[in-house]
C-alpha cells in the first residue's frame, strides 16, 4: 500500500502551537526544508536571505560544516550525561575557552539551555549571594524597555507590557531605571541607591543594545559608569549578552565597548553558532567562592536535565574556533556596509533614526500606529518575504542582524527591500 502523501501544513495546523503567533490571524507558516550560509530554502527551493539570523542565533552561517561535523562526532561519542557528579571534556574545554575570551573577572561557567534560563541562573546567583554575605537583599534593578526572556524571573526583569501583562500579578517587584537612550541612567542609579541601596542585590542590563525593546543603542560611557557605581556599592552587575555576545556588536562581547567586566554574564543564542539550544552564565571567583562551603545549604540548587549537554558543548567549541580574525574582518565589513547604507536610508522620507552598532542596523519607519503591534511590521515582513528577504520588524522598528557570512550583495538586497517599502508607502 502506498502511504498517503504527508500534508505538512495541514498537520502543522492541527497539531503545532507556534511561538509569538496569533493562530487566529497568522498566515500559514513557510516550510523550510534546508539552509546554507545566509540563506533558508523553502520547499520549492526558493532562497530567502536570513537578514535576522533566525531570531539572532545563526552566527557564521546556516549549516556551517565545521559545527555540523563536531556535532555528529560528539553524538557518536558521548551524547549526554548528567552534569552533577560527572564531567566531560567538551564542557571543561568550553568553560576554559569561554573564561579565556570573556571579560577578565569572569572565570566560572554555569551551563543551561537558552537565554531565559541563563538569566534565571544569574538572578538566582545574585540573590543567593547576598544571603551568603549575611545581608540578604531582595531588589533587582532593571532598565525600562529591557527584554530578558519569557520565563518568570526573566519576565519580571523585562519591561512590563504586552508580553508580560497576563502574568503581571505573578512577577516579582523590580526597581526600574529609565531607558538609557536619552536618560541619565548613572544618575538615576545613584539616586535609587540613596533611597534603597541596602536592598539592591543586582542591576541587570543589556550592554550597549536593548534588543527586543527596539534595538536601542546606548552609550559605553553610561555602561562604564553603571559598572563603577555598582562596584562601589557592592551591587552585582549582570550583563545580559544573550543577543550581543559573540561579536554581534563588533567586539566579541558588548562589555568590551566600555572596557568593563561584570559580575555575571548571560550568554546563549549564538553560543553554538545557532545550531542547538544552549546557554551559559559566567560568574566571578568572588561569587563562586561565596557558595563554596562545607554547609550543603549554601549550594546553588539549580540545574537542568541537559546542563552542559556534550553535543551542545562540542557545537559551541566549534563555533568559538570560527570566531577568528577572519570572522572579525567579516563583521567589520558588515558594519562598513551598514554605515554606508545608513546614509541613503536616512535620506528616505519615512525612515527615522537610522543607527548601526557592529553587525546591527536599525531604524524606525514612520507609521500611524506605533509600538510592537504596529501594522507596519507585518506589512514589511510580507513585502520582504515576497522579495526573498527575511525581516521581522519589532513593531515599527526594522533591523538587520545578519549571519557573518552575508555578502555585500545579500545586504544590499535587504537595504533595497526596506527602501522600496518605505518609498512605496
Ligand atoms: C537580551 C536577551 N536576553 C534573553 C533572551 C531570551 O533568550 P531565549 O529566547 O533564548 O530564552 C533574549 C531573547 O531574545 C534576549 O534578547
Amino acid at each position: 500500500m502506498i502511504p498517503a502523501a504527508f500534508d505538512l501544513l495541514d498537520a502543522d495546523r492541527r497539531h503545532v502551537w507556534h511561538p509569538y503567533t496569533q493562530h487566529g490571524t497568522a498566515d500559514s507558516p513557510i516550510t523550510i526544508s534546508r539552509a546554507e550560509g545566509a540563506y533558508l530554502y523553502d520547499d520549492s527551493g526558493r532562497g530567502i536571505f536570513d537578514a535576522i539570523s533566525s531570531w539572532w542565533v545563526t552566527l557564521h552561517g546556516h549549516a556551517q560544516v565545521e559545527i555540523a561535523t563536531a556535532i555528529a562526532e560528539q553524538a557518536r561519542t558521548l551524547e549526554q550525561v548528567m552534569f552533577a557528579g560527572f564531567t566531560h571534556e567538551p564542557a571543561v574545554r568550553l568553560a576554559e575557552a569561554l573564561a579565556a575570551r570573556a571579560p577578565a573577572e569572569l572565570t566560572r561557567v554555569f551551563f543551561s539551555d537558552d537565554g531565559s534560563t541563563a538569566v534565571e541562573v544569574a538572578l538566582k546567583i545574585a540573590l543567593q549571594y547576598s544571603r551568603h554575605r549575611g545581608e540578604p537583599r531582595r531588589l533587582i534593578v532593571a532598565l525600562e524597555n529591557a527584554y530578558h526572556g519569557d520565563t518568570f524571573g526573566a519576565m519580571s526583569v523585562s519591561a512590563r507590557g504586552l508580553f508580560t501583562e497576563p502574568f503581571a500579578e505573578h512577577l516579582f517587584e523590580v526597581a526600574r531605571l529609565p531607558d538609557p537612550v536619552g536618560h541619565d541612567v548613572p544618575a538615576a542609579l545613584e539616586s535609587l541607591i540613596r533611597s534603597r541601596g541596602r536592598d539592591i542585590a543586582a542591576v541587570i542590563v543589556e550592554p550597549m543594545l536593548l534588543g527586543a525593546g527596539g534595538m536601542r543603542v546606548w552609550s559605553a560611557d553610561a555602561l562604564r559608569a553603571v559598572r563603577e557605581i555598582t562596584r562601589r556599592h557592592g551591587i552585582v552587575l549582570i550583563a545580559d549578552e544573550v543577543l550581543t555576545g559573540f561579536g554581534r556588536t563588533g567586539p566579541l562581547f558588548a562589555c568590551e565597548h566600555a572596557g568593563i567586566s561584570p559580575d555575571l554574564m548571560c550568554l546563549s543564542k549564538g553560543i553554538t553558532g545557532g545550531f542547538v539550544p544552549f546557554a551559559a552564565t559566567l560568574a566571578t571567583d568572588t561569587l563562586f567562592d561565596a557558595f563554596r562551603s562545607t554547609d550543603r545549604k549554601r549550594t546553588l540548587f539549580h540545574g537542568h536535565s541537559y546542563t552542559a549537554n556534550p553535543i551542545a558543548c562540542a557545537a559551541a567549541l566549534a563555533s568559538l574556533a570560527l570566531l577568528d580574525e577572519r570572522s572579525a574582518e567579516r563583521r567589520r565589513a558588515i558594519e562598513r556596509s551598514h554605515t554606508d547604507a545608513a546614509v541613503g536610508l536616512s535620506a528616505l522620507p519615512r525612515v527615522e533614526n537610522v543607527r548601526v552598532l557592529g553587525t546591527m542596523l536599525a531604524m524606525e519607519l514612520v507609521a500611524t500606529d506605533r509600538g510592537y503591534l504596529s501594522a507596519i511590521g507585518p506589512a514589511l515582513r510580507s513585502f520582504a518575504l515576497e522579495r526573498g528577504v527575511l525581516l521581522r520588524p519589532l513593531g515599527d522598528t526594522v533591523y538587520l542582524l545578519p549571519p557573518y557570512c552575508s555578502t555585500t550583495a545579500d545586504l544590499q538586497r535587504a537595504y533595497d527591500v526596506i527602501a522600496e517599502f518605505a518609498e512605496a508607502r
